[in-house]
C-alpha cells in the first residue's frame, strides 16, 4: 500500500567508517511522511551515529540521504535544520543560562530566521513568549517558564528539548532517548507528550529509545540496528515476532 509514495526521508547504503570501525553500515530506508519511526538496538549499535549522518553533524564515508527526493548527503548541520530536520540530543542540549521561556523563545526566533547572534533578551521578541509559552503548556513545563534551564530535574530538561525543538517546528524531528536520564514517575508524561505529537500526524518523528515498550505503544514502523547493519525494519508486531531481533535485542533487554 506504501508502495507509490514519495517517501519523506530515504538512505540509501548509508555508510560511516570511524579508522576501520563501521558504525552504520549499508543502511538502506525509507521513512513515510507523518509517521512514527523507532530506531532500536543494543548499545554502540550505530543509533546516534545515524541521527548524526542525517542531521548532518557527520558525513557520511559512502550512501545517500534524500529529503523529499533532494539528495542532502552533504549537507550540514545548519543545511539540513534549514531544510526541515530538527534533532534532540542524548546529551543536554540548552542553554543553561537562560530561562525556560527564554530557550524556547530562542527556538522560535532561530526558526523566524531572525539571527540569534543579536539576540539579548526575551523582551526584545515580545511576540515569540505567548507561542514559546504555548509550547511550554504542551510539554507540561509552563509552571517552569521562569526558571533558569539550568535549576531543571533531567526529566524537565528533556520537556525543554523537545519544547526547543517543536519551537523550532521541524518537519522531521529526531528524538535521541528522550526520556534518558529521568525518573520512572517522569516517563509518563514524556510518553504522553509523543503520543499526543504523533497523533497530531503533522510531522515525520524519528525516536531512539531503549525503552521497548514505550517503543512499541509509539511507533508505526520500528528499525532494528545491530552492529552498524539494519536487520529489521517493519510494524511493532513483527519486530516483536521476528526471530533475528530477538536473538540481536529484545532477549538482551528483557533480561536486562
Ligand atoms: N565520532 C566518532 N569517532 C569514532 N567512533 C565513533 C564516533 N561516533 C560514534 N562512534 C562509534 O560508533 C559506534 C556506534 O555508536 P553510537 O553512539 O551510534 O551507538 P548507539 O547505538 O547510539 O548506542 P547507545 O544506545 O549506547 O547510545 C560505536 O562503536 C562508537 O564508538
Ligand atoms: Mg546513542
Amino acid at each position: 500500500m506504501e508502495e507509490g509514495i514519495r517517501p519523506i526521508l530515504e538512505l540509501s547504503g548509508l555508510t560511516i567508517n570511524f579508522g576501520g570501525n563501521i558504525a552504520v553500515n549499508e543502511v538502506t530506508i525509507k521513512v513515510q511522511a507523518y509517521q512514527f519511526v523507532s530506531l532500536i538496538g543494543p548499545n554502540g549499535a550505530g543509533k546516534t551515529t545515524l541521527f548524526n549522518l542525517i542531521s548532518g553533524q557527520y558525513q557520511s564515508t559512502s550512501g545517500a540521504i534524500f529529503l523529499k527526493g533532494k539528495e542532502i548527503t552533504e549537507f550540514g548541520v545548519a543545511e539540513t535544520a534549514q531544510f526541515g530536520i530538527g534533532r534532540s540530543f542524548q546529551l543536554a542540549s540548552y542553554y543553561p543560562n537562560l530561562t525556560v521561556l527564554e530557550n524556547v523563545c530562542l527556538a522560535i526566533q532561530i526558526l523566524k530566521k531572525k539571527s540569534w547572534v543579536f539576540w539579548k533578551r526575551t523582551s526584545d521578541f515580545p511576540e515569540f513568549e505567548d507561542q514559546a509559552y504555548e509550547i511550554l503548556k504542551s510539554v507540561l513545563l509552563a509552571d517552569k517558564w521562569n526558571h533558569s534551564a539550568a535549576t531543571l530535574s533531567h526529566g524537565e530538561q528533556r520537556k525543554l528539548e523537545i519544547a526547543i525543538l517543536l519551537g523550532m517546528d521541524p518537519e522531521i524531528m529526531l528524538l535521541d532517548e528522550p526520556t534518558a536520564g529521568m525518573s520512572i514517575e517522569e516517563v509518563p508524561a514524556i510518553l504522553d507528550l509523543l503520543e499526543a505529537l504523533r497523533d497530531k500526524r503533522d510531522r515525520t518523528i524519528l525516536l531512539v529509545e531503549h525503552k521497548i515498550d514505550m517503543v512499541i505503544r509509539l511507533s508505526d514502523k520500528i528499525a532494528v540496528l545491530q552492529e552498524g547493519r539494519l536487520i529489521a525494519y517493519d510494524d511493532p508486531q513483527k519486530i516483536m515476532e521476528n526471530k533475528q531481533v530477538q536473538a540481536a535485542y529484545l532477549g538482551k533487554a528483557y533480561e536486562g
